[in-house]
């Protein structure tokens, strides 16, 4: 067998859509600046798809900043990993800037939040340690866990009566081998909106021996008082041994990094494989990511403004009879019945007659018969945009109850 030709015959679980979808529902190219209307097939639409939760992507305060780095250092500097010839002292300050500003005793920069994930899970543990995570765990978790040869157990998303008994397998096993347990939860999980339930799984270090590793992406700069993300919302960013969070949500822009106690971060600086074995993040991205923190920090009202945005929206949904699930994060599901067919039609109808652009989740990556459209509001949406999109949505559901979508014909007729 030619892997060429086996590759052909079969383009994979997301792969295999990509003729009828590949422009439209699936890398659809959302033109002009970075805003809540972007142009979409040559005409505007009300954009509720970016985690630009802050607003900082077009700030121009970050525009600047940005392109100054970028006038003073270009896109090589510095030139090859941190641990060879990459670091800097900005680099340094920012870590130092994050790590104070989500209460760890130090933190270390990645170049990507993916890469950088499979790779702490991969330093973190050996074949002796096992693993405790949530079913609803980030790619990037489970692909961190595919590296590990060790055990692991897996509880029902958020259920931690189950979470305790693989506490109790894992704590046996761990026994057996002389290793330790790792548990891995997400602080905002991303597609459902609802919290990992951090302060539950930390009552049980009272019970269990274990360290926690919290992916943060959803939650940092839009939850707790601060900002600092899930662990200050819940009261117990100190339990969480090691915190992780991207730069590609809250922050606008690439990178990631992970915070724990500085003994751990010097371990992790000597032994992450994603970044020992990568050139160092760009300078503008250092400088421009400095720049974004000082704005979360000293600017409370764009998570204020977030959070408006937010409730207006999530109220509003609510009140219409709309089931947003249980998300307790500007992340906002909207479930409905309905086939595949009838997803693709009604996507449609919102980015065609009603201008709306958002993202939509059908069969298989959640159960049969169910559709998901996922929206996300930011600090620079408003009230009328909210209002314009409820009114969309009463009118979308209408139409999807009485089975104008099921008798399809729009989509294929508009496609080119
Ligand atoms: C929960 C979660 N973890 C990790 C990542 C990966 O981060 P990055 O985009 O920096 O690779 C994402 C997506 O961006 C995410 O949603």
């Amino acid at each position: 067998m030619d892997i060429f030709d086996k590759i052909k015959k079969n383009f994979g679980p997301l792969g295999q859509y990509a003729k009828q979808a590949h422009g439209y529902y699936m890398f659809p190219k959302l033109e002009g600046e970075i805003s809540t209307r972007m142009n979409f097939r040559g005409k505007e639409r009300l954009i509720w798809s970016l985690n630009n939760y802050l607003g900082l992507a077009n700030m121009p305060e970050v525009r600047e900043a940005d392109a100054q780095a970028a006038k003073d250092w270009g896109l090589a500097a510095p030139m090859g990993a941190r641990m060879m010839s990459g670091q800097t002292k900005y680099h340094e300050q920012l870590e130092s800037e994050l790590a104070d500003f989500v209460g760890k005793e130090a933190s270390y920069l990645l170049n990507f939040g993916y890469q950088g994930m499979v790779s702490i899970i991969d330093s973190l543990v050996d074949r002796n340690d096992v693993i405790v995570y949530d079913s609803e765990a980030h790619a990037c978790i489970i692909d961190g866990m595919r590296m590990h040869i060790g055990k692991r157990f897996v509880f029902p998303h958020n259920n931690m009566e189950s979470c305790e008994k693989q506490l109790q397998r894992a704590t046996k096993v761990a026994q057996e081998t002389g290793g330790g347990i790792l548990v891995i939860t997400e602080g905002v999980f991303g597609m459902s909106g609802d919290m990992g339930n951090l302060k539950a799984i930390v009552e049980m270090k009272k019970r269990y021996k274990f360290r926690l590793l919290v992916d943060d992406a959803h939650g940092f700069g839009t939850m707790g008082k601060t900002g600092a993300g899930t662990g200050e919302e819940q009261g117990v960013q100190d339990g969480i041994d090691v915190y992780f969070a991207t730069f590609a949500k809250s922050m606008a822009g690439i990178g990631a990094f992970v915070a724990a106690e500085e003994e751990i971060v010097k371990y992790l600086m000597y032994n992450l494989r994603s970044q020992i074995y990568a050139k160092s993040l760009p300078m503008p991205i250092v400088i421009g990511s400095l720049k974004r923190l000082e704005l979360i920090r000293n600017r409370p009202e764009l998570k204020d403004k977030l959070w408006t945005i937010v409730r207006a929206l999530q109220n509003g949904l609510k009140e219409r009879g709309f089931n947003i699930g249980n998300t307790q994060s500007p992340v906002t599901p909207v479930f409905l019945s309905g086939s595949v067919p009838e997803a693709t039609q009604l996507t449609f109808d919102l980015r065609e007659n009603y201008n709306i652009f958002c993202s939509i989740v059908a069969y298989p990556v959640i159960p049969k018969g169910s559709i998901m459209i996922r929206l996300i509001p930011t600090a620079v949406h408003t009230l009328e945009d909210v209002n314009y999109t409820l009114d969309a949505f009463e009118k979308i559901k209408s139409k999807l109850d009485s089975g104008e979508y099921a008798a399809g014909g729009m989509v294929d007729a508009a496609i080119v």
